[in-house]
């Protein structure tokens, strides 16, 4: 299997990385002004010219002069038809301002129909994906550098698939996130689960050394809420990635999930601190099967689905969104939005 694309030798990346402090000293106001974002959908992205810009993009909103309100970017990654855009849609109704869309949509996806309202024109350039390979932490990367570059005022960027639904309002998700008073992002970062060895030596038994030891090799949840500080650091970095990126043995596909290991070991290596360690993501991985979780299906769908799906061990926090759903749920979670979904209590 080759990996999905080749990004530049270490000397070029490494003096990219030194022209930018100087960049910035030189010209503090310098931010990239051009958006990558297109109308239609767009393939053939040049990888490094993104990052490239990404990394030019202000660091964290606070370097305003005039600070600006901040936005929660959401970056929507599907390899099918974004089928709860209706649901999404009402999630965002009224919030103008507070929020951004980006999309990398799979170039093998077949659209019903084109996306409008607020889902229009939100595509980034997009490259092939698939299981058991990087293609999602790369796809995940170019959503993050889209959205850095896009608008200095997304603060917090949170990852989600199709099958993703909200399961709080706007304005509690809103709070939820940017109100946290460390700043901290929202990830999962364990260890210890059973299958961590394996995962571990996917790619061959020494390969991750010396970058990364089994005892900093961390497994999390690939859906997340980073913030704008952690969102630049992935850009940045490429020490680990070049690790991440290699092919898994042909053996070894079964343990190939590098994008719930990428993030969480990276973060847990730079910032433990600047973490929350859990995702706000509910799963249920109840009788999984092949690597996918349960798949909601619309007889499932009641109010006590959604109310039970918020509770997480920890009086602290809840969980703001929710995955699988299958398409057909739309109109049973439509049903419900207001009165049960976007009802806080
Ligand atoms: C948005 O605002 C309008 C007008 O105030 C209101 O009728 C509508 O219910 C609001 N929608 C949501 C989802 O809050
Ligand atoms: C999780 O999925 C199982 C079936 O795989 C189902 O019986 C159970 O009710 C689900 N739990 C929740 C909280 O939805
Ligand atoms: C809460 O903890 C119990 C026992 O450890 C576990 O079975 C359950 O899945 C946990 N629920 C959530 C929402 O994490």
């Amino acid at each position: 299997m080759l990996p999905p694309h080749h990004f530049p030798p270490l000397l070029l990346s490494s003096l990219l990385l030194l022209s930018v402090p100087a960049l910035l000293l030189l010209f503090p106001e310098f931010i990239p002004q051009s958006l990558p974002l297109k109308n239609s959908r767009q393939h053939g992205v040049n990888d490094l010219n993104l990052l490239r810009r990404a990394v030019l993009s202000p660091p964290s909103t606070s370097s305003f002069r005039q600070p600006r309100q901040p936005k929660i970017a959401f970056l929507f990654l599907t390899n099918t038809d974004l089928y709860f855009t209706p649901l999404w849609e009402r999630f965002f109704q009224n919030n103008t301002n507070l929020f951004s869309i980006y999309i990398h949509l799979d170039p093998s996806a077949q659209l019903e129909k084109p996306l409008t309202g607020l889902f229009a024109n939100r595509f980034v350039p997009a490259k092939p994906t698939q299981r058991a390979s990087p293609s999602l932490i790369a796809a995940t990367k170019r959503l993050l550098a889209a959205a850095l570059i896009d608008d200095a005022a997304n603060e917090y960027f949170a990852l989600v698939s199709q099958s993703c639904i909200p399961i709080h309002s706007f304005e509690f998700v809103y709070r939820s996130v940017v109100s946290d008073q460390r700043k901290r992002s929202f990830i999962e970062i364990l260890t210890g689960e059973p299958q961590l060895w394996d995962r571990y030596i996917a790619r061959g038994e020494d390969v991750m050394l010396p970058e990364v030891s089994f005892e900093q090799f961390r497994i999390g949840s690939q859906f997340f809420v980073l913030s704008r500080r952690h969102a630049h650091l992935v850009i940045r970095e490429r020490r680990l990635w070049r690790k991440f990126r290699k092919p898994c043995l042909p053996t070894m596909l079964d343990c190939c999930y590098p994008e719930e290991h990428y993030f969480p070991t990276l973060l847990s290596m730079k910032d433990p601190e600047g973490c929350s360690g859990y995702t706000l993501t509910r799963v249920n991985w109840t009788d999984t099967s092949d690597g996918h979780p349960h798949l909601y299906m619309p007889p499932e769908i009641t109010p006590q689905l959604i109310q039970e799906l918020r509770q997480t061990n920890d009086s602290s926090y809840s969980y703001l969104f929710a995955r699988k759903f299958s398409r057909e749920c739309l109109e049973p979670l439509m049903a419900i939005a207001d009165d049960v979904i976007f009802h806080d209590q």
